[in-house]
């Protein structure tokens, strides 16, 4: 089976990699020449453990992957074809952006030369995909393809694990005949008994959106119960694993801290209440959710400011700057945001993160850049842990606290023992304890 990728982003680039590691011929495509020779030199433009091993097996010896910059040749051949360009917010509207779904459809519909599968896998609204049809009908007579929706579940910083050992498969087809094909494409998962949900196009656009708008639910649910507990002296990780037993709750995404952040929650959360207004349904819970992690960042940093009596002219510290651990990414961040309302009131920011201070560099020429932790917290008036990762959680504290004035730390992610903290004279402040 051929299969032909077009858009080498976060979910193009692993699936290509993974599709390879399947065993498929698989090209991808992007238009940016500069990307196409990083990658075919093995070079992946963000940071995911195990992508650039998988990278070099595939291009190098096994030979099952190549990047091209051409979208009209690497279609000609294609069995199956994945549109997963990037769907990023309008401006102001909050709707999804589909002119690169647009433009690569009418690509497609311009070159394939036989029948094909042509799979929306990036996230699109419910009705995207019957659109892609009727874009491609305008060249290609409806007999020679089939459109499918295939949404895509990967986390960043275990996006390829989550790729080979899936929860589950969601497939939206019309007909029998694509149906088939998906379901042998995905064969190699039959291994580990991975569910197969196949269902019409618009239910698997919908369960997509639903997914994570629902970890978002969660996740501000669980943010506004920390609240509650910080204020009546309860434990928000007590209260979480307390609830997380039940099973019919379940333990995942319910870890207090600064927000939701990243790529895909704030963007997907605003864009499936957008779909909700356009057909008038009440959508209200998810306003709530969406309106709540967009005020935590400035309730939280005002706290900051308050606790550890930050003035302009002082220096706070900012450990974590990516939107989770194991990833470059700063799109959406907290640490970010936070960091920039404290450099709106003349709050000089160090800062340390092990993969994300080119990024996070890029668009903030304001913040100061350190080589470790420790450099990051000398001469510092608040420590902010924003983002949990493993190497925060081992620091050498006594290295750090500054034994004249009480040190502020404010660890957002609760990676630390609040009691342990204190004991060493830290003035401690997790997050809904
Ligand atoms: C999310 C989904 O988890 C994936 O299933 C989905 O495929 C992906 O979006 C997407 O649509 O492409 P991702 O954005 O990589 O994946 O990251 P998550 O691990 O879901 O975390 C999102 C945000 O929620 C982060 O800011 C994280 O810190 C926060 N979070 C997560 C919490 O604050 N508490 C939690 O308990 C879990």
């Amino acid at each position: 089976m051929n299969l032909t990728i077009i858009g080498t982003g976060y979910v193009g680039l692993i699936s290509g990699a993974c599709f390879a590691e399947f065993g498929y011929q698989t090209v991808c495509v992007d238009k940016d020449q500069n990307r196409i020779d990083e990658l075919n030199q093995s070079k992946c433009p963000f940071y995911e453990p195990g992508i650039e091993d998988l990278l070099n097996k595939h291009l190098n010896k096994t030979k099952l992957l190549s990047f091209s910059n051409s979208l009209a040749e690497s279609v000609k051949d294609a069995d199956i074809i994945f549109i997963t360009v990037g769907t990023p917010s309008k401006r102001l509207e909050g709707d999804a952006d589909l002119s690169f779904v647009w433009d690569v459809a009418r690509q497609i519909s311009q070159n394939i030369k036989k029948y094909c599968l042509i799979v929306t896998k990036s996230t699109v609204p419910v009705g995207t995909t019957k659109q892609v049809k009727q874009i491609i009908l305008e060249n290609i007579h409806e007999e020679n393809f089939d459109v499918v929706s295939n949404p895509e579940f990967l986390r960043e910083g275990s996006a390829i694990d989550d790729f080979m050992r899936p929860d589950r498969v969601v497939i939206g087809c019309e007909n029998q005949k694509s149906e088939s094909l998906i379901k042998e494409l995905y064969r190699p998962l039959n291994l580990n008994e991975t569910p197969i949900v196949s269902t019409s196009i618009e239910t698997s656009e919908i369960i997509k959106y639903a997914s994570n708008s629902f970890l978002a639910t969660k996740i501000s649910f669980i943010n506004q119960v920390a609240d509650l507990s910080e204020k009546v002296g309860a434990n928000i990780q007590d209260v979480a694993k307390g609830m997380g037993i039940d099973k019919r709750i379940g333990s995942k995404f319910l870890h207090a801290g600064p927000g939701y952040g990243g790529s895909c929650f704030p963007k997907d959360v605003k864009a499936f209440i957008n779909t909700a207004k356009k057909h008038n349904v009440d959508f209200s819970i998810l306003n709530a959710v969406d309106s709540f992690n967009d005020r935590r960042v400035s309730e939280i940093t005002n706290k900051i400011i308050s606790k550890s009596n930050l003035n302009k002219g002082d220096t706070a510290t900012i450990l974590g700057l990516s939107f989770k651990p194991n990833t470059d990414d700063v799109r959406d961040s907290t640490s970010i945001k936070i960091a920039k309302i404290l450099n709106t009131k003349g709050i000089n920011i160090k800062c340390y993160d092990p993969e994300a201070m080119p990024n996070a560099k890029k668009e903030n020429a304001f913040l100061t850049l350190c080589d470790d932790s420790y450099a990051a917290c000398n001469n510092s008036k608040a420590i902010i842990i924003g983002t949990e990762w493993n190497e925060f959680r081992a620091l050498d504290l006594k290295k750090i606290i500054n034994n004249k004035n009480k040190l502020c730390i404010f660890d957002l992610r609760n990676i630390y023992n609040p009691k342990e903290l204190q004991e060493l004279g830290f003035n401690y402040f997790g997050t809904g304890t």
